[in-house]
């Protein structure tokens, strides 16, 4: 008997089913105001533009990613909480001033234990010391900061790696 071999339509097949992988995209507090908010630290890029930026690129990668934005710590908690429910495989975060403030989310990451990565349009380190501490960096796989609405894109294609290498997504 031959051994069976990938072929193309496997391949595609596969592509197919890794679709499906679902990435959660949480902003928080004031992110909603991108694009009038102080530009010269954010851009002028809007949450709307980068959410339809990031759909893009998700199309491209082959994954799913519902974005969403709150100002409300307890809303933020309960979506993470909720993610595993809704399949989501990972968390991309841009958590805004509860970066430097939220045991909450912090403790909500941990709790549910998908990978998730940082994001921030500016560089904290780069900025006024108090936003030097990030409580969520120790529940992240990892951080991207200072490359504007970029650091969005940057951050899916992180997770996604990372995903990958866990054989979750394509
Ligand atoms: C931010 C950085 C935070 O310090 C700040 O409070 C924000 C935005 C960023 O994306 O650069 O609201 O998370």
């Amino acid at each position: 008997m031959t051994s069976p071999k990938a072929t193309a339509a496997d391949v595609t097949s596969d592509v197919t089913i890794s679709a499906r992988t679902r990435i959660l995209c949480i902003s928080g507090p004031n992110l909603q105001l991108l694009g009038a908010r102080e530009p010269e630290v954010y851009g002028r890029a809007t949450l709307a533009d980068i959410h339809a930026r990031l759909a893009a690129r998700a199309q491209a990668l082959g994954v799913d990613v519902d974005a969403r934005q709150s100002n409300h710590e307890g809303t933020l908690v309960d979506w993470i909480g909720d993610a595993p429910r809704e399949n989501a495989a990972g968390i991309l975060i841009n958590p805004g001033a509860y970066t430097h403030t939220s045991i909450a989310i912090l403790d909500a990451v941990r709790a549910v234990g998908l990978p998730c990565v940082e994001v921030h349009l500016s560089n904290p380190d780069a900025r006024e010391p108090f936003r030097r501490r990030s409580y969520i960096a120790k529940a992240c796989v990892a951080r991207v900061a200072g490359f504007g609405a970029d650091s969005y894109e940057l951050g899916l294609d992180g997770l996604v790696r990372v995903l990958a290498r866990r054989a979750i997504a394509p």
